[in-house]
């Protein structure tokens, strides 16, 4: 089993090109299904997610290659219109390709997706707008059956609450409706936005996305096109508390400034001098982090939910106490009891933690639980003394691109073993 080891006390400086999102690759991916063409993606990142998607599209009959990061994706020899259940169980964001495939095929096929390390991850908003665009879904045997009886209807969706995966799924359902489906209250998170651009550029007509209102007017036919996916602002936060926690200066490159707006306040708040210019990002940190004092997680544009483990780590050593209050998950606190381990003093009292700052950290040996937990350890050990041992880093590669790679050249001592 892989392992990062990482010796921390040192400080990150350079500049480093931040990889492109993972959560717009996936959307996006599955979206190349309405195209029956041949799409190309640049800055799209290599991760264990991403493949695990790139295999469901080969499994449908699509054809994929990677050069790099750019995805050649055709999706004209499809074949199929089922996911199994392995396939399904590898990644619980693949039920973006419900609408997708529904919406091609006229029906589709998959397991129900599981839970995940965050809690249970219901699908009742995503389930409940398919049937109101007139599909029919059986659900039996922890199996999604899906038929678009005549056609997909077009509809007048309100979300009762702003979800990405369902505002998601109710786009690529509606490209290809026989009219006009207006989405109220939809998710304005940036992947949107990403999702977006790429259908219209490939001949859909899709307004207000960002906004709580995405009106798609449907289309007959949609063709391939060229897109660079933007930057993924979470690991661009993640680098930022790399930084902070370790007293740096660091450079990113790539990052698109307003995607990070309710994410470099609590840096500033914290003591760290931001400026960018050209696309470009600097942190600056000071000697010792001033507590932010309180971090709540909302949807976009609030303070995102993928941010606050790493942010967490960040924290840790800051003069004074942080309240977090996650508001998106049930359980997305599992980093706690191993940040703890590495001498942090954390508390959680349901879907709030406190972090007393320290004044050190000491390296140990910790376990990564999810993907975003195993990015804060990464984060706390280089701001640890001595050496720490993370386990469990296939979370890691599940959204990270070659991270410890990433830390390398920003001048950490962190190896993969
Ligand atoms: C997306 O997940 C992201 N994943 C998540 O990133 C991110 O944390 C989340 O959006 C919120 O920003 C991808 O884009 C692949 P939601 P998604 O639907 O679509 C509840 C990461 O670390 N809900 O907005 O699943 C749900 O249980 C991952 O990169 C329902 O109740 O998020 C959760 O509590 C983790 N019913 C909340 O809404 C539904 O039908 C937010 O879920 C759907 C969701």
């Amino acid at each position: 089993m892989a392992k990062l080891v990482i010796t921390g006390g040192r400080k990150l400086s350079g500049e480093v090109k931040v990889q492109g999102s993972k959560n717009s690759s996936l959307p996006i991916l599955a979206a190349t299904i309405l195209c029956e063409d041949e799409s190309v993606l640049y800055n799209c990142p290599d991760l264990k997610d991403v493949d695990a998607t790139v295999k469901i599209l080969r499994y449908l009959g699509c054809k994929a290659s990677r050069h790099d990061t750019t995805l050649v994706v055709d999706t004209s020899t499809m074949t199929r219109s089922d996911i199994p259940h392995d396939l399904m169980r590898e990644m619980r964001s693949s039920i973006i390709f419900l609408g997708a495939i529904t919406a091609r095929c006229g029906k589709a096929k998959m397991s129900l997706p599981g839970g995940c390390e965050l809690g249970p991850r219901p699908i009742d908003l995503h389930l409940s707008a398919l049937r109101q665009m007139g599909i029919e879904i059986n659900e039996q045997h922890g199996e999604l059956e899906c038929v678009a009886v005549d056609g997909i209807k077009p509809s007048k969706i309100a979300l009762s609450f702003p979800s990405v995966g369902a505002t998601e799924n109710i786009m690529l359902t509606a490209v290809k409706a026989s009219g006009t489906t207006i989405i109220t209250n939809a998710a304005k998170e940036p992947e949107i936005v990403d999702l977006a651009d790429y259908l219209n550029a490939c001949g859909a007509k899709i307004s207000g996305a960002g906004e709580s209102t995405i009106i798609i007017e449907g289309v007959d036919k949609l063709h391939g096109c060229n897109h660079s996916i933007i930057a993924d602002r979470i690991v661009a936060a993640t680098l930022m508390s790399a930084a902070a926690a370790t007293s740096s200066k660091i450079t990113l490159d790539g990052v698109v400034y307003s995607h990070l707006s309710m994410i470099t306040p609590i840096f500033e708040q914290a003591g760290c001098e931001i400026t960018q210019k050209m696309g470009k990002l600097t942190l600056d940190a000071p000697y010792r982090l001033r507590s932010p004092k309180l971090i709540r997680t909302m949807p976009y544009p609030g303070f995102p939910t993928d941010a606050q483990a790493p942010v967490m780590a960040m924290t840790c050593k800051t003069n004074g106490l942080t309240v977090f209050v996650e508001n998106i998950f049930e359980s997305r606190y599992k980093h706690v009891d191993e940040l703890n381990r590495l001498g942090a003093n954390i508390k959680v009292e349901g879907k709030v933690a406190l972090v007393d700052g320290v004044r050190h950290l000491s390296g140990a040996s910790v376990r990564a639980l999810d993907l975003r937990g195993a990015a804060a350890l990464v984060v706390a050990a280089l701001s640890a003394n001595g050496h720490t041992q993370v386990c469990g880093i296939k979370y890691l590669e599940r959204g990270y691109d070659e991270f410890e790679v990433v830390l390398q050249s920003l001048g950490a001592d962190i190896k993969k073993i």
